[in-house]
């Protein structure tokens, strides 16, 4: 399938995450030469990024298999139970959204990280009711969120390889634009890989998911042949402005800029008024906002800054009036 080929099976195929990657290669050979696990890992970051991917790399490196599923779909310690024990040596756990685990299912992943065990509590009453120790083969739970905040400390502290991954840059971006039309058999001239790459927010999986829709556009209007024209063209009729930036996160900062005179203004009350999740804001649309400098976050809310209202064709001496 042609999504499996699209994720890089090996580190050496991964772009991007210089750092990351040359840690994760020494601690990959040491537990091999000790023939250990790996130990847990914890990556965090928006999403997009490459922490499923990682953690596929993770499990082929390793020579095991991977299973995967998040915090949010275990609803029940059995539930997770009945995953462990699945386990073969050597295997990933992935856990995606990994701060939405129930309390009581965590408390079971502790002794199963710590000392790979579990204890299941057995009987319908408090006169049989016992515990059964399980013991399960030494495995590598990888656990992926975008708000590392949000774990509870027990959690965090398990993990004895923490990581953030960050946005990419416009080299990696074209890299790995370069390297999807090559797996999906696509002619593309260097020009338009650029202006995919400058619309995809520092993020692989809009970079992928652009290119897909520029090669329909290229496929139907140019003989499946994407240059730059075809690229322009297609990102536009998408309505992703030069800089990635979509109708949400236009909504957002015209919100914060019109409604609340620039900021500062609380997450749910920006939410609330232009209809988005806060959540999905603070996620999803923030992240790459503040690392391309066109928003703040002060103790009293979010401000649009001077960049931004430039950007968006604002006056500055006029201030709220749009030229
Ligand atoms: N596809 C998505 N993310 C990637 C990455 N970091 N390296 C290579 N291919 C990718």
């Amino acid at each position: 399938e042609e999504e499996d080929t699209l994720r890089p099976s090996t580190l050496k195929e991964y772009i991007g995450q210089a750092q990351l990657k040359e840690n994760l290669a020494v601690f990959i050979q040491a537990a091999k030469q000790r023939n250990e696990a790996l130990d847990h890992v914890l990556l965090y970051g928006p999403p997009g990024l490459g922490k499923t991917t990682l953690s596929y790399i993770l499990a082929n490196e390793m020579g095991g298999h991977i299973k995967t599923t998040s915090g949010p779909s275990i609803e029940k310690s059995g539930d997770l139970a009945a995953i462990l024990s699945t386990l073969e040596a050597g295997d990933v756990l992935f856990i995606d959204e990994i701060h939405r685990l129930p309390k009581q299912v965590e408390e079971v992943l502790y002794p199963a990280m710590e000392d790979y065990c579990i204890d299941i509590v057995v009987g319908k009453d408090s006169s049989t009711t016992r515990s059964i120790r399980l013991d399960l083969p030494p495995f590598t739970l990888v656990g992926a969120t975008t708000r590392a905040g949000d774990l509870t400390a027990p959690l965090r502290d398990r993990f004895g390889i923490v990581s953030q991954l960050e946005f990419y840059s416009l080299d990696e971006l074209q890299q790995i634009i370069w390297r999807t039309s090559r797996v999906m058999d696509t002619e593309i001239e260097e020009e338009a890989v650029l202006e995919i790459a400058l619309r995809s927010r520092g993020t692989p999986r809009i970079a992928n998911r652009l290119f897909r829709r520029v090669r329909d556009f290229a496929q139907v209007m140019n003989d499946g042949i994407i240059d730059k024209a075809v690229a322009a063209m297609a990102l536009d009729k998408l309505k992703v402005d030069h800089l990635g930036l979509d109708n949400v996160d236009h909504k957002y900062l015209k919100g914060i800029i019109e409604r609340f005179k620039g900021g500062p203004v609380g997450l749910e009350a920006l939410a609330s008024s232009i209809g988005e999740e806060a959540m999905t804001l603070e996620d999803v649309y923030e992240p790459y906002l503040l690392q391309i400098g066109f928003i703040n976050r002060t103790p009293r809310g979010r401000i649009v800054t001077d960049k931004a209202y430039r950007h968006l064709g604002y006056d500055m001496e006029e201030g709220l009036f749009k030229l």
